[in-house]
């Protein structure tokens, strides 16, 4: 067998596309374009390109983006001071601080400040807590992506098996929520998880968010699986490859997701998304 490929790039380009064209709608009948602040503290390259990413991305579909590029040595109580004028300020609707943060700043402070109606990143425990009860409202960018992507597959989830490798706050937990909603049997496995490829051998659906190349091996993909890598890791060559071994599991599975060019645009697509649905909410 050979895998389709589900093409990321693909769909968040058309996503956006109509999120574009709804930016314009409102702006045809008056209303503001929809505003995301983009707060980067510090000068991590990663978080670089990726912040760079999400403003040119606001760019393209008619957004403003307000960007603040802090120094490292910001204090915790200047951030804290910045989001709460954000919160305050009624031409933005979304407010995104890029992970990670300096060590001197403590990231769950500075999610818990968000004003939660403007908790793009679906970061803040009220919204990941409306998402465990089964009413979400902001969602988390890359699970909700995920759940895009595998909505294209068709799959009914209702009944399926499906293992996450990694539960980390920003993927594998709200991935698990997303995945319980939609109906399906969902096993959490981390770094305390006895064998690994016991439960990977199991899954219909599997989502593997861990930051190792390699970690899930293409012989333990169960035949006819979907497979959605999160991982993005540079090799020492500088090539960009996924958690799963690609080639392998897409011998075995019915679909899988390219790195790059899988979930990555889904989540900034996601972003943009929920910063217009803040938008139509304010
Ligand atoms: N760092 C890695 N991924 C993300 C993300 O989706 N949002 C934010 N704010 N920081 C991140």
């Amino acid at each position: 067998m050979s895998a389709k490929i589900l093409d990321g790039k693909a769909l968040a380009h058309s996503i956006r596309q109509t999120i574009k064209k709804r930016v314009e709608e409102r702006k045809s009948t008056g209303q503001r374009a929809p505003g995301l602040a983009v707060i980067l503290v510090g000068d991590d390259p990663a978080s670089e390109i990726y912040v760079r990413n999400k403003r040119k991305a606001c760019d393209e579909v008619g957004f403003v983006s307000r960007s603040f590029d802090l120094p490292a040595s910001t204090s915790e109580a200047e951030l804290l001071a910045l989001i709460r004028d954000l919160n305050a300020d009624q031409a933005i609707d979304g407010i995104l601080v890029q992970s990670p943060l300096p060590a001197h700043i403590d990231e769950e402070t500075v999610i818990e400040t968000i004003q939660t109606d403007k908790d793009v990143d679906g970061f803040h425990p009220y919204n990941i807590g409306r998402l465990a009860v089964r009413k979400p409202v902001l969602r988390s960018c890359t699970p909700k992506g995920v759940m895009r992507l595998l909505e294209t597959t068709g799959i009914d989830l209702h009944g399926k098996e499906a293992v996450i490798v990694g539960a980390s706050n920003i993927v594998g937990r709200p991935m698990a929520l997303e995945l319980l909603l939609a109906g399906a049997t969902v096993t959490v496995t981390h770094r305390f998880t006895r064998d690994l490829e016991a439960h990977v051998r199991r899954a219909e659906v599997l989502v593997v968010a861990v930051g190792k190349p390699g970690i899930v091996r293409g012989e333990w993909i169960r035949p006819g699986a979907i497979v959605i890598d999160v991982g993005i890791n540079r090799l020492p060559e500088g090539r960009l490859v996924g958690d799963v071994d690609f080639d392998a599991a897409s011998q075995r599975a019915a679909a899988i997701t390219p790195v790059p060019g899988g979930v990555g645009p889904m989540t900034i697509a996601m972003l943009l998304e929920n910063t217009l649905e803040a938008a139509a909410r304010h």
